[in-house]
């Protein structure tokens, strides 16, 4: 199993736990952490934010992003793996609410 990588977003200071072959969308939604998102499928680029540290890779061929953003940053968390641990800009991120307490 591969090791889990430490995605933190910037702006709020909040910090999740990624593991491929789970993408940073679906590791931050694990996480309680709601990213914007909808077509999950890397063509919307409803999900695209600015990644100011680290690296990831895809797990499409041509995610929606041209080389310009590429090289500036921006990543499509919905088909992006992380390779190394990764800072992230997402303003719009939000908590998801915390399911009710099952027992006590
Ligand atoms: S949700 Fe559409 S590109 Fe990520």
């Amino acid at each position: 199993m591969e090791q889990a990588l430490r995605v933190t977003l910037a702006g709020q200071g909040w910090s999740f736990d990624a593991q491929a072959p789970a993408t940073v969308l679906q590791s931050a939604e694990r996480a309680g952490v709601r990213l914007p998102s909808s077509c999950r499928n890397g063509t919307c680029r409803t999900c695209i934010c600015l990644s100011t540290s680290g690296a990831v890779r895809y797990l499409i061929e041509w995610p929606g992003l041209s080389l310009d953003e590429k090289r500036e940053g921006y990543i499509l968390p919905c088909v992006a793996i992380a390779v190394t641990d990764l800072l992230i800009e997402a303003p719009a991120a939000s908590r998801l609410p915390v399911p009710p307490d099952s027992g006590a």
